[in-house]
Formats: structure tokens, C-alpha cells, sequence
């Protein structure tokens, strides 16, 4: 069952069938909605969607105090495999520009308030984040944002800060010479999390400004945050639907190294 997690609108998709909005409860407390879960009949077969607005609907819930944990959770407990993350961030590159997606594939954690694990004191674990995301998915969103004739980037890391406010321009300056190339608010401990729960993760990131760093880009607003969101939506729903059909019918989908991740990752004695 492939998982998206996001902004609004991806529940508008034409020809869902046999929809319904259901509560989940799982035992990190609530996650951010319900989760709006559909078939999407494609020529492979039925394609099982969930899609779970990460702040919520009507966004309600800023980036710190979304649950992460009980997000992965409570999509894991639908029978969720795969997720998709679909977020808005700011371009640190030029040759990025508003409008363009990136498919995500490293990330540095510059958050401070979050709980970042499943893990702690009884249970250790250590998952591997060398690579954060599922190369397989990658490829499969790779193809149909090809098909769909939808500006790209395969790779680029990801450069996770706390907010809520946006960067100074001595901050978003030191990103750059990280070689960061987009920066956002949402994707850790998202990413990390899906990795503990052994699902398969990739990030769609829509660039909606240019941050503060560019000379013609001086203040980042929301304002203009939203216009690029709504003027992307359609194409966010498109990319939904088109990954979908390879995503849920894809036979290698079961040996994939991501829904194996415990497997050299825990390290409390078994008698413990
Ligand atoms: N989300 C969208 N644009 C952003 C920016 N410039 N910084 C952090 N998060 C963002």
C-alpha cells in the first residue's frame, strides 16, 4: 500500500473509489488527521492509496509539533509499505528554481525540539541513514515525473531546520557552502522514522522560493509560498496517480533493503 504523506488536495484525486477518512490511534498518541485511504484502479490492478495531511487539514499543526512518530506509526498500522512525501521547500541553488521537484536523497538535521526515534532506554537501536531513501521509489517517481513531462532534479540533500521562522541570511548562506540544495521543515525525523518502521521512503520537494540567500529573492512569505502550492497541485496530484500503479505493483518491491532495516540495527540483548 503506498502512503503519501503531505500537503492538502491529494484526497481530490479523480477516480479514487471506495474512499473513506478512518481514525488511527497508535501508542505515540495521535497522529496528525485521519488518514483518507482509496483504491485507484490502474491497469496492473487496483492501487491501494493512504494520504495523511502532515499538518493536518486546514493546516493546523506547525512543522515542531507535528507527531512524526505517530504518523509513521499509525500509516505502518494501515499496512502501509511505501511512503511518499510530498513537502514544500526553498531552493539554496540557482539552478533550482520555484516550480522545479526534487527527488530528495540525503538530508542534514539542523531540527533541535523533535523526538527523532521509536527507540530509547529498554530498546537500543541504530538504524543505518547512509542512504535515507529508497532508490527503488526513486526510480519509480523518476519515470513518472518523466511521463507527466514534469520539471525534475533526480537527487539533492535536503536541509532540515526547526522553524518556525525562516532562515537569516547568514544562516542560509552557511547552508549553501554545505552544498545543501533545498531547505525545508518537515522531512526529519520523518525520513528516520520510516526507516525504524522498515518502510520504503522517498521525498518529492516542491521548491516554492528561493530562500533569502538570492540577490532578486530578498524575504521569503508565505504568500508567495502558497501561490507556487496551489500552481503545483494539479501536477502533485498527477505525479500521485502516476507513481502509483509501479509503486504498488512492483514485483522486487518485497526484497527492498529498506523493509529490512532492523535487521543489524538493534543492539540491547535479547534477554534484556
Ligand atoms: N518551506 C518552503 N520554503 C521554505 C524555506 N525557504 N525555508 C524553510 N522551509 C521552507
Amino acid at each position: 500500500m503506498l502512503g503519501i504523506i503531505g500537503g492538502s488536495g491529494v484526497y481530490e484525486l479523480a477516480g479514487l473509489q471506495d474512499t473513506a477518512w478512518v481514525a488511527v490511534d497508535t501508542p505515540w498518541g495521535a497522529p496528525s488527521d485521519q488518514i483518507f485511504i482509496g483504491t485507484l484502479p490502474t491497469p496492473r490492478g487496483p492501487a491501494r492509496l493512504a494520504f495523511l495531511p502532515r499538518h493536518g487539514r486546514g493546516h493546523l499543526i506547525p512543522p515542531s509539533e507535528v507527531n512524526y512518530r505517530a504518523n509513521i506509526a499509525a500509516l505502518k498500522h494501515l499496512g502501509v509499505t511505501d511512503v511518499l512525501s510530498l513537502s514544500a521547500v526553498g531552493s539554496l541553488r540557482a539552478d533550482l528554481p520555484p516550480g522545479r521537484f526534487v527527488l530528495v536523497d540525503q538530508f542534514i538535521d539542523r531540527t533541535t525540539a523533535r523526538v527523532k526515534s521509536f527507540f530509547g532506554r529498554g530498546l537500543v537501536a541504530h538504524v543505518s541513514m547512509a542512504h535515507p531513501v529508497c532508490g527503488r521509489l526513486g526510480d519509480h517517481l523518476q519515470q513518472a515525473l518523466s511521463a507527466l513531462d514534469i520539471a525534475a532534479t533526480r537527487g539533492g540533500t535536503y536541509l532540515a531546520i526547526e522553524g518556525p521562522q525562516f532562515s537569516t541570511l547568514a544562516e542560509s548562506r552557511l547552508y549553501r557552502s554545505w552544498n545543501a540544495d533545498v531547505i525545508g521543515m518537515t522531512n526529519l525525523p520523518e525520513a528516520a522514522l520510516a526507516r525504524e518502521a522498515e518502510l520504503c521512503y522517498a521525498s518529492v520537494a516542491m521548491v516554492t522560493d528561493f530562500d533569502c540567500w538570492h540577490p532578486q529573492h530578498d524575504a521569503v512569505t508565505v504568500d508567495a509560498i502558497i501561490q507556487v502550492l496551489l500552481s503545483n497541485a494539479d501536477r502533485g496530484r498527477a505525479l500521485v496517480a502516476g507513481v502509483a500503479e509501479a509503486a504498488c505493483h512492483d514485483p522486487t518491491a518485497a526484497g527492498c533493503a529498506c523493509r529490512r532495516a532492523l535487521d543489524h540495527a538493534l543492539i540491547t540483548a535479547p534477554s534484556a
